[in-house]
């Protein structure tokens, strides 16, 4: 199949925008080139030619021999509209925007229909984990179980410092912003909502579900003290931030964002520092784990590279799960057990949330309970004052474990 020519309208020269210039610079056998690039501010300097640059985001929407863009901004209502805008004037977009891309989700699977152009953003989730199209090209049946990932590499740093250098979640979180990993207002990333939005990309490529992202639950690790970091120590466990999507029936998928205790046998004990993981669970095959680079310039660019190279071959997500799967629902019917721990003068009676409670423990101003709760109440024990929670474990359903057996029995008697 012979390749198009990329003729690119950049936006955007941070941190990925100048990585994709020089992961450009590197691979000439692609025939993509940059033509000009929009950028916000009038006083930076900029490492390449001036003649590259411009303010007036409709010199490249306007431009007719620019046949993609390419949207690496930091604002996500300005990204939606360049996006949007784009895609109206039938240019093939990439970008790197899970925010703006989970805001407005059900608007540009329209936008890609109606104007019949492609829109990719593998960068998105996981940077270079090519998590997506594989889920839209290799897992394109309905065999997938379960999902589960660490996609935000600034709480996995900040939690990966907790553990192996013994210190409190606040100086971790200190040193992740000294070193760059973590914002001066972190909360989009440490209170779950970066790890929600790739969640959200993540359902409708994986179960054909779309959501807002109002309607996926997180909770962050902000709120983790030293009790439950002493009692991961004590345990030989990992705290995780962990997204997870998962069959409750053969027709319904949950899906939450939370801090998970992980063990040593867990692929995601593994996944340290700024690294990613994603582990897939199919009938068949049990598990599968994906590992790498969750952020950064090259690890971003070569994601976006990738699209690139995909739209020079006209690819583009044909969403087959959201085709297919018209009849699976999201629903939160399911049961946990979680570790709860609680400022002692703050709370009472939080007992009543359980079925049933496995181990308990308080001293003067502290305490937790460990033990199994539905979902439902998983929720509102999180909006109270002086509460943090992490999970210990999905209690696995029984009628999932019945369809599932089902689903085995009838492939095996197909085959016989
Ligand atoms: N950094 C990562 O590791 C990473 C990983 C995965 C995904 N992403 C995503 O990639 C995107 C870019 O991130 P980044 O880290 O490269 O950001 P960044 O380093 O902060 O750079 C942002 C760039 O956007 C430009 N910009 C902002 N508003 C603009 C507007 N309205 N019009 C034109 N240009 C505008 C800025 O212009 P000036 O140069 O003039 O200020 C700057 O060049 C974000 O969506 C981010 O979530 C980043």
């Amino acid at each position: 199949m012979s390749r198009k020519n990329i003729n690119i309208g950049l936006f955007g020269f941070g941190c990925v925008g100048f990585g994709l210039y020089e992961v450009l610079l590197k691979t000439p056998g692609l025939k993509a080139n940059i033509n000009k690039i929009c950028v916000k501010d009038k006083n930076k300097s900029r490492p390449i030619d001036a003649g590259y640059f411009t303010y007036d985001k409709d010199e490249l929407l306007n431009d007719e021999s620019i046949n993609t863009i390419v949207e690496l901004i930091d604002d996500a209502d300005a990204a939606f509209e360049i996006v949007k805008t784009a895609l109206m004037k039938g240019k093939a977009v990439v970008t790197a925007n899970k925010k703006m891309i989970a805001e407005h989700f059900t608007e540009l699977l329209e936008l890609q229909k109606k104007y019949k152009v492609p829109l990719l953003y593998e960068a998105a989730v996981c940077a270079s984990i090519p998590v997506i199209r594989n889920l839209e090209e290799y897992y394109d049946n309905d065999l997938l179980e379960s999902l589960e990932g660490i996609v935000n590499g600034s709480t996995n740093y900040i939690l990966t410092k907790t553990s192996e250098d013994n210190i409190s979640y606040a100086d971790a979180l200190l040193d992740a912003q000294k070193k760059g990993y973590a914002e001066s207002n972190p909360i989009l990333d440490t209170g779950g909502f970066d790890a929600k939005y790739k969640l959200l990309i993540l359902l409708a490529h994986a179960f054909g579900i779309v959501l807002n992202p109002e309607e996926i639950f997180n909770i962050g690790i902000d709120k983790i003290s030293d009790l439950e970091l002493k009692y991961a120590r004590e345990k030989g466990y990992k705290i995780k931030l962990v997204a997870h999507a998962f069959k409750t029936g053969l027709n319904t998928v949950s899906a939450f964002v939370a801090p998970r205790f992980v063990q040593a046998k867990d692929k995601l004990f593994q996944v340290d520092d700024v690294y990613n993981g994603v582990v897939l669970e199919t009938v068949f095959t049990e598990n599968q784990f994906f590992l790498g680079k969750g952020a950064g310039a090259y690890p971003t660019a070569s994601a976006v590279l990738s699209d690139i190279s995909a739209l020079s071959y006209n690819y583009q997500y044909e969403y087959k799960k959201l085709v297919s799967n018209k009849s699976v629902k999201f629903n939160n019917d399911f049961t946990l057990k979680i570790f709860l721990k609680y400022e002692v003068d703050k709370v009472e009676n939080l007992r009543l949330y359980f079925s049933s409670i496995d181990e308990s423990y308080q001293n003067n101003t502290v305490g937790y309970l460990i033990g199994e709760i539905e979902f439902i109440h998983l929720q509102k024990l999180s909006r109270i004052e002086g509460v943090s929670i992490i999970i210990d474990s999905v209690i696995p359903s029984s009628v999932i474990e019945t369809d599932l057996a089902n689903v085995l029995k009838n492939e095996v008697e197909s085959l016989v």
